[in-house]
């Protein structure tokens, strides 16, 4: 797909949701790229071409760009051959709130263990110059969320560990951060809105322009399993130093959990004045500089991402003497929108001990089977405390809710019906599609009381009532 010139050495290190999505899609754009990993179950699968995580695509682009793929337990032997080096690991929370950046300085220290002062660029003509040729200086990317400032810390340690070996030898250092969500992560990563490239040096730059050529230009051909949408465009290229881009990372998410904060907020305020929130978010969401998207009101936001992230901008903004109240209160009024459910339930059924609820939906979002989060923790978590029986079904979650959550007593179910049967109220937490078709005729028929608490506001809330349900969605 790309001209032996254009076609880049990367390796990347940890494959995660990042990881693994960032190196299929640059080797389905013709880079060569190996993906590092230490676990060798998730490198022994990925070399039989079964993916470790299901994401849309990723399974049709791992196997047409195998041939570009290497998969590695170690980076040793990597480091000297790559033009760019992704760093994906993991960022977990600390017990303060700050994101543990242990695992990005370690894959530093690896890289300035091993990078040597003689490089072997497997297809390099890089050396001899000319003007098309590639810069064979290699260049370090950050791509996990990391506090700011990280980026420096890279460079730094990789620096101390080459003075200790004596070696002399220009690297140079990027922040790439990662907008991709799961579930579309393909997607994403293939028509990104914009690409963010955090660095101080312009040759990093010109190597990172490069690699990311056949996504600014959108010349490659679509794969079929996930064709550009059809308003899409090209990226916008955003050049910014190394803290503006770690900064953007956090800003954006918590740019976005905030405005479903907002939405919630209104939510609320809606439901009492007898308003609408799904008219109120259109009528707002139509203003360009609003837009209509995270204005969807329910449950709340869950994930691996938007309650760490703002957690960890939080800490950052306490260390600086800076109060970021607006974040503050968008995490303070999502937890309590989880109850909320809670209460709206408790309402309607007057009393919850004793009662059987059908929970449907445990993972954050539809798509996924990803619990991190997920506001069906806090939920069942809080019913069970209030002395109910609780039926769960996901379509995809239960084996990791079994898994994880040993500690809530559930009585999972083979389906939404099967939940349903004997229940005293519904409680709809993930907005899978087919919940969105349950047949609430057979749901009556089923179910001992007729309550439905609806925390995506999915369901057909007058239809609902004239079949004689008791509804309480949000703001409606
Ligand atoms: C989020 C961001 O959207 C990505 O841009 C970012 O790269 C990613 O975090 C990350 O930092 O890794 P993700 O966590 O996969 O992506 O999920 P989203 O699709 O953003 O949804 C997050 C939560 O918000 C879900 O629980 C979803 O149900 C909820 N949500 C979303 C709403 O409650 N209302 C909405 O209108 C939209």
């Amino acid at each position: 797909m790309l001209n032996t010139d254009k076609i880049l050495n990367i390796s990347i290190v940890g494959t995660g949701y990042v990881g693994l999505t960032t190196g299929v899609s640059l080797a389905y754009l013709g880079h060569r790229v190996t993906c590092v990993d230490t676990n060798p179950d998730v490198i022994t699968r990925l070399k039989e071409k079964i993916p470790t995580i299901y994401e849309e695509g990723l399974q049709e682009l791992l196997h047409t760009s195998y041939d570009n793929l290497e998969f590695s337990t170690t980076l040793k032997d990597h480091v000297n051959s790559s033009d760019v080096i992704f760093i994906c690991v993991g960022t977990p929370t600390k017990d303060n709130g700050d994101a543990d950046t242990k695992g990005v300085e370690a894959v530093a220290w690896e890289i300035g263990e091993y990078l040597e002062k003689k490089r072997e660029r497997p297809n390099g003509d890089s050396a001899s110059g000319g003007t098309d040729s590639i810069d064979s200086t290699p260049v370090v990317v950050n791509k996990s969320t990391v506090p700011v400032g990280t980026q420096e810390r890279v460079r730094s340690v990789i620096e101390k560990r080459l003075k200790e070996r004596n070696i002399d030898v220009t690297f140079y250092t990027a922040s790439v951060p990662e907008f991709l969500r799961e579930g579309v992560a393909i997607l994403d990563t293939l028509y990104p809105d914009r690409i963010v490239i955090g660095t101080d040096y312009k040759q990093a730059e010109d190597t990172l322009e490069r690699l990311y050529k056949p996504l600014l230009d959108q010349d490659f051909k679509e794969p079929d399993a996930i064709k550009r949408p059809p308003d899409y465009s090209v990226p916008a290229f955003i050049k910014t130093d190394p803290r503006s881009a770690e900064l953007v990372k956090y800003a954006a998410n918590a740019f976005l959990p905030m405005k479903i904060s907002f939405i919630n907020e209104i939510a609320n305020l809606a439901e009492k004045l007898g308003a609408d929130i799904d008219q109120v978010a259109h009528g707002i969401g139509a203003d360009s500089r609003i837009s209509a998207s995270f204005l969807g009101a329910g449950v709340g936001w869950g994930g691996s991402c938007f309650g760490k992230d703002t957690r960890a901008l939080l800490y950052t903004a306490n260390e600086y003497g800076e109060e970021l109240g607006l974040v503050r209160q968008a995490r303070k009024t999502n937890y309590a929108q989880r109850l909320l459910m809670v209460h709206k339930l408790q309402q309607a059924l007057n009393i919850i001990r004793g009662k059987t609820i059908a929970v449907l939906g445990l993972s954050f979002k539809p798509g996924t089977d990803d619990l991190r989060d997920s506001p069906a923790i806090d939920i069942i978590d809080k019913l069970l405390e209030l002395g109910a029986f609780i039926k769960a079904y996901d379509p995809k979650a239960m084996d990791n809710f079994k898994q994880e959550h040993p500690e809530l007593q559930i009585d999972y179910t083979q389906d939404e019906y099967f939940a349903l049967e004997g229940a005293h109220a519904l409680m709809l937490v993930t907005d899978w599609p087919q919940f969105k078709e349950l047949d609430f005729d057979v749901a009556k028929q089923k179910m001992k009381e007729f309550v439905v608490v609806d925390g995506r506001n999915i369901f057909d809330k007058e239809k609902l009532e004239s079949k004689g349900f008791v509804y309480r969605g949000v703001g409606r």
